[in-house]
């Protein structure tokens, strides 16, 4: 087969170019221009355009719609990773000739995640294939043999070459495969770098192709840039049926599994990991774990918040000390810097507590994410306790919290309340400070100080 001519389009405008160039002349954006493989050309006499003029009907191309009730429509059955918590956030499992689109940055554990899930598919008698472009073959193996012997049951291919990797899981079809990363793989048609937009975006299809026709469930591993991006991928998003994301600290052991996109389930579910010497292994218990690791201290209050469709128990920690810098510092970890301004805001303007000139620091501990408004009140909480020195609770039994702060200093609602109360009771934290119970943010700052230990304030000099 003749190598494909390629042309560059404009991701803005769509306006093709035969060659590359800094700006679209089309629409005056620049760096827009992405290569792609050129359509096929119509040839006089045959092919789809052929005989064809503008505005003129073929009968002998129309089709009969079909009844959606008569439409046959497969209960497919889904692959089981046995990681309970992957096949959750999957919405119960792989499905066959679907493809996934991984995304986490470097070192999080995709690779290791993978790995284990394709062990047991090959342990459970299902085909697999690993093709690794970006470790060698024998990098994979020595992970592998760290988590346990499903992983080295896997047949690996290190390939990057995009045509090399379709022949073979054209020939090997396959019931799951990994491509650890779609960003190593290069289609040679393309003169793009490996990873570069065109590439990523040709890889993406051409695997879609034959996981399609071969009914291979496919997991392509993707990198996410700095800011939180999938690098590239980014254009694949609305190509593959699911997008999960894989998240957390790489220092720390906690990872969560999130759904960002899914054709098959629901985008609510979330899964916890820790990394251990021997590979992933899922959280089962994590609100216990956190509850159980919170200091108490001053800055220190229990959000019971909501990972997908599950309440999670989380320590969030706060510290306000005095500073000379102007602005003063705002870092935060685990929640959006956003709704720490206005968290901030809100408690200067309608709880007393000003933080004007004191650096803030706020840490959801362990390494999650906590992307919800119900965050809120949690962090006003232990912003204020860390502010006055005072320890909300005791040790054995923190104060837990959880409501959104609203810009007029009420407490609105979030989402499933009760569960979220009836997690906190289970771990005897039973007066969660909520809304409806507490309506703002004053109400709430006097029923947590209600609890204060007697000690009296720490406070720094
Ligand atoms: P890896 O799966 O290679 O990450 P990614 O593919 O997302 O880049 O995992 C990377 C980290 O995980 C690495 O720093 C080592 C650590 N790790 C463990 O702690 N225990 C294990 O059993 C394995 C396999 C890795
Ligand atoms: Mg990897």
């Amino acid at each position: 087969m003749a190598r494909a001519a390629t042309i560059h389009v404009c991701s803005d405008c769509g306006h093709t170019e035969p060659r590359w160039h800094g700006q679209c002349a089309g629409c005056g954006a620049w760096n827009t221009l992405v290569e792609e493989a050129a359509p096929p050309k119509a040839t006089a006499g045959g092919g789809r355009g052929a005989g064809r003029a503008r505005g003129s009907t073929n009968a002998a191309l129309a089709r009969t719609p079909t009844a959606l009730r008569d439409v046959h429509a497969e209960q497919t059955k889904r692959l089981h990773t046995s990681i309970g918590e992957l096949d959750r956030v999957l919405g119960g499992g792989l499905v066959p000739g679907s493809l996934v689109l991984l995304g986490g940055s470097p070192g999080i554990g995709k690779s290791t995640l993978t790995n284990m899930a394709l062990g047991h598919l090959a342990q459970a008698g299902h085909k697999t294939l690993y093709v690794t472009g970006e470790e060698s073959a024998a990098q994979v193996r020595l992970r592998a043999e760290r988590l346990g012997p499903g992983a080295l049951d896997v047949p690996i291919v290190a390939e990057t070459d995009l045509d090399a990797v379709i022949a073979t899981l054209d020939a090997e079809r396959p019931a799951a495969c990994v491509i650890d990363s779609v960003q190593t793989l290069h289609a040679p048609d393309l003169t793009g770098a490996p990873g570069s937009v065109g590439q990523v975006r040709e890889v993406a299809s051409r695997i879609m192709g034959v996981a399609k026709a071969n009914g291979t469930a496919v997991i392509l591993v993707g990198h996410v840039t700095k800011e939180g991006a999938l690098a590239g991928p980014r254009v694949l998003e609305h190509l593959v049926d699911c997008v999960l994301q894989f998240e957390g600290e790489r220092e720390r052991t906690y990872r969560t599994l999130r759904a960002l996109k899914n054709r098959f389930g629901s985008t609510n579910e979330a899964g916890v990991f820790e990394m251990r010497s021997g590979g992933l292994v899922e959280v089962l218990d994590a609100s216990a774990r956190f509850v159980g690791e919170a200091t108490g201290k001053p800055g220190s209050v229990v959000l019971a918040a909501m990972e997908g469709s599950r309440p999670l128990l989380v320590e969030v920690q706060a510290l306000v000390s005095p500073s000379e810098l102007v602005p003063p510092r705002r870092v935060v970890t685990g929640i959006d810097r956003n709704r720490l301004a206005l968290v901030l805001a809100v408690l200067g303007r309608h709880g007393g507590i000003g933080t004007g000139t004191a650096d803030v620091f706020v840490n959801v501990v362990g390494g999650v994410r906590v992307d919800e408004p119900g965050a809120d009140l949690a962090v006003a909480l232990a912003i204020a306790s860390a502010q006055k020195g005072v320890a909300l609770g005791t040790p054995e039994r923190p104060l837990a919290a959880f409501g959104e702060v609203g810009l007029t200093g009420e407490l609105r609602s979030v989402g499933h309340p009760d569960r979220r109360q009836e997690e906190a009771a289970k771990f005897g934290l039973a007066d969660v400070v909520a809304p409806p119970r507490v309506t703002s943010l004053r109400a709430a700052l006097r029923a947590a100080f209600a609890t204060a230990r007697e000690e009296g304030p720490v406070r720094a000099a």
